[in-house]
């Protein structure tokens, strides 16, 4: 059965391997026989403070992204967040159906704000409550997306459930499901296998970013932290080995290999050997994509209007949904 499918994006800059391999790589599968629609979240990325002429370029560059990953523009929606108002309206409502207690578990608010939490924006408080919003609005079924969003995924079910019960109307809004991948939603820092590998690390060690050249890939994957023993011979010596892991999950995942083949191929070997493999893995799939979307950023207005075109096309669904919504709560219809 065709799904719905919808997933968002942060035009917060430095796209990396870890965005690709547990978020876009999925995106590109799903097009084929699904509904999908994919959104550059701009609303998302300022509740941490943006450059407003850097979250423009972003924002560009990151629909560039979705296109040089393989996303076809005709096929799909992409589309721009706060070019959909009902994104931002239906949010505000959710906040009156969504509980102080369910927001207060949020372990990224958590990380986010680190230890000033009275200094974080009210925003990235509520920004779970946003991404539930984009969600439901257009009545996604599946939602593809890394490890780190299950538990916003986890509370947007509870919140649409709420939804429901509050206005007696069962089914009205869609309960989704999360398409998280069993081995690969994680990707780890290059020089910490206990840490996501992310676009605010300091460290542009820590990561391998879509754009960057073959010379600075094959830099980074050299100098990638391993530890001195050597390579594990199985699946739990491995789990115990987290730099060892990160790099054979960055591997298998690029290749479509299984870890068990993966471990044979590189037992008894050392570490410099799987490094070679898997930067002319990563240089051989990742610099096309860094090549294209090169190329496509020289024609800005092309992508302007994918952006202009899905927006028209989200706003066509978000509206109609949105109106429905407002009745169900009983605001007056006067426009
Ligand atoms: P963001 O850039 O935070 O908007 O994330 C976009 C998508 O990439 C989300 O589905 C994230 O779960 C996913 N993602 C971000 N970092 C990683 C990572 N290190 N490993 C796997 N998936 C990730
Ligand atoms: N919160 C997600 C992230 O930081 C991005 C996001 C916003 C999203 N809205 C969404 C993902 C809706 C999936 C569906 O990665």
């Amino acid at each position: 059965m065709k799904k719905k499918i919808f997933s968002g994006v942060q035009p917060s800059g430095n796209l990396h391997l870890g965005n690709y391999l547990g978020a876009i790589k999925n995106f590109v599968n799903l097009q084929n026989g699904n509904d999908c629609i994919y959104c550059v979240v701009d609303l998302h990325a300022i509740t941490s403070k943006q450059d407003p002429k850097l979250l423009n370029l972003n924002s560009i560059e990151t629909v560039a992204t979705f296109l040089a990953s393989g996303l076809d523009s005709k096929k799909n929606i992409i589309f721009n967040q706060s070019s959909v108002s009902a994104h931002a309206e239906f949010a505000w409502i959710l906040n009156c159906v969504s509980r102080v207690g369910w927001i207060n578990r949020m372990t990224q608010f958590k990380e986010k704000a680190g230890t000033n939490k009275e200094n974080a924006s009210v925003g990235l408080y509520v920004y779970p409550v946003l991404m539930a919003a984009d969600i439901l609005l257009y009545d996604a079924s599946h939602v593809p997306v890394g490890n780190d969003q299950k538990q916003h995924l986890e509370l947007t079910r509870d919140i649409a459930q709420k939804f429901n019960n509050d206005f007696s109307c069962e089914g009205f809004i869609k309960v989704p499901e999360p398409i998280i991948q069993k081995e690969f939603s994680r990707i780890m820092s290059l020089k910490d296998g206990q840490k996501k590998m992310s676009k605010s690390d300091l460290s542009e060690q820590s990561r391998i970013n879509l754009n960057d050249d073959k010379d600075t890939i094959i830099n980074k994957i050299k100098k990638a932290k391993t530890d001195s023993s050597a390579f594990p011979a199985n699946k739990e010596d491995l789990d115990k080995r987290p730099e060892a892991k990160n790099l054979i999950n960055i591997y298998c995942s690029i290749s479509e290999k299984t870890i068990e083949n993966a471990i044979s191929e590189f037992q008894g070997k050392n570490f410099s050997f799987l490094k070679d493999r898997l930067s002319d893995l990563i240089v051989e799939k990742i610099c096309p994509i860094g090549n294209e979307i090169r190329k496509l950023l020289k024609d800005k207005e092309y992508l302007l209007n994918v952006l202009k075109e899905g927006n028209q096309r989200a706003n066509a669904i978000a509206q109609i949904k949105l109106r429905k919504i407002y009745d169900k709560i009983g605001f007056l219809n006067l426009i």
